[in-house]
């Protein structure tokens, strides 16, 4: 059982298809009834393989109706190289890149498609940057469902482009950005046109907080020091903070991790929000960022996420196209992890605040590593080395890697 409630002012919500509060325009939000899980034990849980359904009581769709691609259980990776480099006691990366359309949307794609069935709807869409449509796209074909993408036209990655045409969805680029895109859908959405799936739909951060879920476990109840995550449109930091106050209103977790959105620097709302001690944000008129994923100017969930950031007594940070790059090439080269740039952001801002001070080096981190290096082919080519030519004999080929 749920209650879709306001964020703001705590109004219940009834219109099954609002996507804000009818009552003061508010962002919604989920109230889960936590009673079903509370005669459980963490360890009931494992009996099912992980992933985003392992986490069933604590999502407000009914397990029967899921359209599952069998999204999430992602790696979590011990970077010992990394932290060592980076200057912590311990680190770990949430290789989100390794859900089926590469990227952590599916988790909540998986929720919210599953929930635009139970209503009977027959056509979802999206405004997007790359990823959400993907995901839509390849969950809208599973559910057997009509498909609409909203785009902002040349801004978004070769690979996340290729996968929404490929999954069937109609892909409209939008003369304007993300955060325009994302107020024709709405009308779209309230004209009757389609079910909106962006992350302003509340049962699309429910399906995300299986990521956190899915960290604890991982660790086996060992909860982090801090955890780190990319911030777009905001969604995916409050979804995070949501699962662990559940969890720790259960008793499963004795705390919440410091909480830390890192954002571009050509798009950073939330952050010069934070800095300013206010609840609030102004929006970026103009964002810009070789991290097209979150090149977003007035995030949705902005207010969420800085009650997540307050709240846990977390940080926020901007990170630079340049440090952004390094750092994607860092954990490749490090690790073997490849990531899209925005999810570099997160490990580019734990070196800044490693740097600064920030985080201290006796914490345990966690980075969210949100989507799959192969989504973004042309940033990565552009920050590599150049490709050598050789004549096709052995000799040559010598003389050409000896430079
Ligand atoms: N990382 C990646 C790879 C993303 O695609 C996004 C958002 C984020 C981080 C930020 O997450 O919006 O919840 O703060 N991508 C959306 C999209 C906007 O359309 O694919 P957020």
């Amino acid at each position: 059982m749920h209650t879709v409630k306001c964020f703001e002012c705590g109004a219940d919500v009834e219109d099954e298809f609002a996507d804000a509060c009818p009552r003061c325009g508010g962002i919604l939000t989920i109230e889960m009834d936590l009673d079903a899980a509370s005669g459980m034990r963490p360890a009931d849980l494992r009996k099912k393989p992980i992933g985003v359904w392992r986490y069933a009581p604590f999502l407000p769709v009914d397990e029967r109706n899921a359209i599952s691609l069998l999204e999430g259980g992602t790696p979590l990776y011990h970077c010992k190289a990394l932290g060592k480099k980076a200057g912590v006691k311990s680190l770990h990366v949430k290789y989100e890149g390794a859900n089926p359309t590469g990227s952590f949307k599916d988790r909540g794609m998986t929720v919210g498609v599953s929930r635009a069935l139970e209503l009977g709807c027959k056509t979802v869409g999206c405004a997007s940057t790359g990823n959400t449509s993907a995901s839509l796209a390849a969950y809208a074909a599973k559910g057997d469902l009509k498909c609409v993408v909203l785009l902002p036209n040349g801004k978004v990655a070769a690979g996340k482009l290729a996968q929404a045409m490929f999954y069937g969805a109609k892909v409209v680029m939008v003369d304007g950005n993300f955060d325009d895109a994302l107020n024709v859908v709405k009308t779209l959405s309230r004209e009757g046109e389609l079910y909106l799936l962006n992350s302003i739909n509340p049962y699309r951060p429910e399906g995300q907080k299986t990521v956190a879920f899915e960290i604890v476990d991982q660790l086996d109840f060992d909860v982090p020091d801090r955890v780190i995550l990319p911030v777009g449109n905001a969604a995916n930091i409050w979804a995070v903070y949501k699962a662990f106050k559940e969890w720790k209103a259960l008793g499963w977790v004795d705390k919440v991790p410091k909480l830390t959105g890192i954002q571009a620097a050509g798009s950073a709302p939330i952050v010069r929000a934070f800095q300013a001690g206010k609840r609030d944000f102004v929006p970026e008129e103009h964002p810009e960022t070789v991290a097209t994923a979150i090149r977003i100017g007035n995030p949705a969930s902005g207010k969420k996420a800085l009650q997540a950031i307050y709240d846990t007594n977390g940080y926020a940070e901007s990170v630079t196209d340049e440090e952004i790059v390094a750092a994607q090439k860092l954990l490749g080269r490090t690790e073997g992890v490849g990531v899209e740039p925005a999810s570099a952001a997160s490990v580019a801002g734990l070196l800044k605040l490693v740097d600064t001070g920030v985080i201290s080096k006796d914490e345990r981190v966690v980075c969210i590593c949100t989507g799959n290096v192969l989504k973004d082919p042309d940033t990565v080519m552009r920050s590599c080395e150049e490709i050598l030519k050789a004549k096709p004999t052995a000799e040559d080929v010598k003389r050409v890697i000896a430079k």
